[in-house]
């Protein structure tokens, strides 16, 4: 499917690459400290998907209504 690759890494952590300069694309090899890169701007907000906790581990659905 066009757009869709996939990496193998045995890395438990993975970040992508957000300078370019990674000798490991997309995953991030640490070579954005040797080029001073700086992220113009912290990475979009996490929002949770509905149906997931703030972890985005998915709740339960149980059709039932939590008792107060
Ligand atoms: S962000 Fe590019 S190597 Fe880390």
């Amino acid at each position: 499917m066009p757009g869709r690759e996939e990496t193998a890494t045995d890395r438990r952590v993975v970040a992508l690459c957000r300078c370019g300069k990674t000798g490991i694309p997309p995953l991030c090899d640490g070579s954005h400290r040797a080029v001073g890169f700086r992220a113009p701007a912290p990475p979009p907000s996490a929002e949770p998907p509905p149906g997931t906790d703030e972890r985005g581990s998915q709740s339960p659905r149980t059709g039932l209504t939590p008792e107060a």
